[in-house]
């Protein structure tokens, strides 16, 4: 870390599903510009906490902030809005749509109830430009 502010920060993190223990009081510091890997054998918690960030899961104790601000995320959608994306691995492509379905399945833009095409395209380019892929 280069003493820079944290950009997301996950504090004293816990989550029980019954009598597991999934996690207990996990910590987790994002600095911007930098790529943050989570190790840990199998079921450690990993999927747990990236569930937790991601607005799947909500944590029975702890604290998320981003940008210093505090956050809770009651649905991926909410998560999505504030810039936190889970791109899940492999088969969370689905063949059968294109890429720009893909790359806006979990929050397409609407119009009239319906998607949006036009506007989904131009997130798409959007985003292959910003990865560099357009
Ligand atoms: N929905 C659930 N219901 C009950 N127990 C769960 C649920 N999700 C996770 N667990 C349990 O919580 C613990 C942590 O699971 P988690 O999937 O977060 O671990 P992981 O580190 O991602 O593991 P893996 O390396 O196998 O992917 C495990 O004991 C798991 O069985
Ligand atoms: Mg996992």
């Amino acid at each position: 870390m280069n003493g820079a502010a944290p950009l997301f920060r996950m504090e004293g993190i816990s989550k029980r599903y019954g009598g597991v223990r999934a996690l207990e009081k996990a910590d987790l510091t994002v600095t911007a510009g930098s790529i943050h890997a989570i190790l840990g054998e199998n079921g450690a918690g990993k999927s747990t906490l990236i569930k937790v960030m991601a607005g799947v899961v909500a944590p029975d104790e702890g604290t998320m902030t981003l940008d210093g601000r505090e956050v809770t995320f009651a649905s991926p959608a909410a998560a999505n809005q504030a810039g936190i994306v889970c791109i899940f691995q492999e088969l969370s492509l689905i063949p059968e749509l294109s890429v720009a379905d893909n790359i806006v399945i979990s929050d397409p833009p609407k119009r009239f109830g319906m998607i949006d095409r036009k506007a989904q395209r131009r997130l798409a380019e959007q985003a292959l430009a910003r990865a560099g892929a357009a």
